[in-house]
């Protein structure tokens, strides 16, 4: 049965021509989409359950208490979730609408994978029957087109994910939504902020040993897709706070020298012994700097919602000249 309507795009992962260009830089990388097969998915739900990982839990408590603001706000019309994973946080964001309200308004999660859309929409359709919900299976980076206009509607952007892109992927991206956003359209998006450098390090660097788990299985994830070699065992988790940069960067470290053959590239990759492989940048963020990158979109930051400590922070943005600042 089908429990959802969606829109599906056409798009490939070319993961041998991304590899390819990755491991024979100077600096080697592997893009962190591919850490998000099944596998990885899962393994990223535990991370967000860490007691280390403080950015999940404390954007839900955020959300929980910012809800009902931010739906009086936003008076009906299309929510448009980007990247939307488990659909805990639009449950909390759906809380926060009054008894009975729920008429007029439209769900729309974008996501590349159509398992995650089913599996939210399932959740979504047992506690709000009445929703209506339209799914669209796409790379939100590439397929904003796709998703229908019309309505008013309210981006949602969680997770902080904006700090996985670098600055100028991240302003262009936000340039990108703020183009397709009209007047009075809403962006609600989440940024983890700069904080000091022992709370960040140990959230990406769990005792458990979850962190790693989920960043050594990109190698599977080559090994499967390109009939490489990467041996497990040989590298080992980094995750070090760059702060002149103000950003996480996530390694693989090679401890020891090493080949690896990559089949499907005909490629041999060579690794000395503490050589990296990038493989993810959490970017952290300070008020200024995310002022400054709403205006160069186009777009002021018209409401800011954060915790006592101030580690994370909720923001909603709108299309400048409306609001007169
Ligand atoms: N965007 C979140 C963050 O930057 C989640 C995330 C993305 C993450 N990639 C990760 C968490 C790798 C741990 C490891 O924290």
């Amino acid at each position: 049965m089908e429990t959802l309507n969606y829109i599906e795009t056409t798009f490939h992962e070319d993961i041998g021509a991304d590899v390819l260009k990755g491991l024979t830089a100077p600096r080697k990388s592997i893009p962190s989409k591919y850490l998000y097969d099944a596998r990885g998915s899962a393994i990223f739900e535990e991370i967000c359950r860490l007691p280390e990982y403080y950015p999940t839990r404390t954007e839900l408590s955020i959300l929980k208490d910012a809800a009902p603001a931010v739906m009086e706000r936003f008076c009906g019309g299309d929510i448009v979730e980007l990247g939307a994973g488990s659909s805990l946080k639009i449950r909390t964001l759906l809380g926060g609408l009054p008894a009975g309200r729920l008429q007029g308004i439209r769900y729309i999660p974008v996501d590349v994978s159509i398992a995650a859309l089913e599996a939210s929409a399932c959740e979504l359709v047992d506690l709000y029957p009445g929703l209506e919900l339209l799914g669209i299976a796409a790379d939100f980076t590439r397929h904003m087109d796709m998703i229908p206009a019309g309505r008013k509607r309210l981006f949602v952007f969680f997770g902080s994910t904006i700090g996985n892109f670098d600055e100028d992927e991240g302003a262009g991206f936000l340039k990108g939504i703020a183009c397709s956003m009209n007047t009075g359209d809403l962006l609600l998006i989440g940024f983890d902020m700069l904080k000091p450098r022992a709370v960040v390090e140990q959230a990406y660097n769990d005792s458990a040993g979850v962190t790693a788990e989920f960043n050594r299985n990109i190698l599977r994830v080559v090994n499967r897709e390109l009939g490489a070699d990467f041996d497990l065992g040989l590298f080992s988790h980094r995750a070090l706070f760059n702060e002149e940069r103000g950003r996480v960067e996530m390694y693989l470290r090679a401890e020891a020298e090493t080949v690896v053959n990559i089949g499907a590239l005909g490629l041999e990759v060579g690794f000395e012994k503490g050589e990296g492989i990038l493989t993810e940048i959490c970017r952290k963020f300070t008020r200024e700097g995310i002022e400054r990158t709403a205006l160069d979109a186009g777009l002021a930051v018209t409401a800011w919602f954060s915790d006592p400590k101030g580690w994370f922070s909720l923001v909603i943005m709108e299309r400048r000249g409306r609001q007169g600042g």
